[in-house]
């Protein structure tokens, strides 16, 4: 798998900071936009939205991911994730919660690059193996 240009990884984190704008967060007040790039370089983005039960919340993540995947897009290199709460700079990165990072590996596995930035220039990557060693997959049930 071919790396991503500088310019092209700060294209997808911008990406995610513009669907952060749709987050609908009137409970946590805390904004998440994420921009998923498929293999043949589509991008899906998402925001985090929230609900009153709370338990039916999507995060970011999971709203790009289903995205692209109803639109029968499932090969994806590279996935950008931005948060901080409403009106504030980042001071930490956002990582994919737990949930997330179970739902990416289903179709991901390890490989997937996950960029987690607060700004185009300031971001750090890991794959999804590092986020989530010995990730529980179709492997272990099929
Ligand atoms: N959230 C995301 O959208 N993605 C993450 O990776 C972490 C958490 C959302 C869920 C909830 O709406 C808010 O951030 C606070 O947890």
């Amino acid at each position: 798998m071919t790396q991503l240009t500088q310019e092209q990884k700060q294209e997808l984190i911008r990406a995610a900071l513009k669907a952060r704008e749709q987050a609908v967060t009137p409970y946590s007040h805390f904004k998440v936009g994420a921009a998923l790039r498929a293999e043949d370089g589509r991008v899906y983005t998402g925001c985090n939205i929230e609900n009153a039960a709370f338990t039916p919340t999507s995060c970011a993540e999971r709203t790009a991911l289903f995205k692209a995947v109803s639109e029968g897009v499932t090969r994806f290199t590279d996935i950008a994730v931005v948060g901080s709460r409403e009106g504030e700079v980042n001071t930490l990165v956002t990582a994919p919660c737990g949930v997330c990072r179970q739902a990416l590996y289903e179709f991901c596995g390890d490989g997937l690059n996950v960029i987690m930035a607060k700004t185009p220039e300031d971001f750090i990557e890991r794959s999804l193996g590092e986020l989530l060693p010995f990730g529980f997959g179709a492997a272990n049930v099929l």
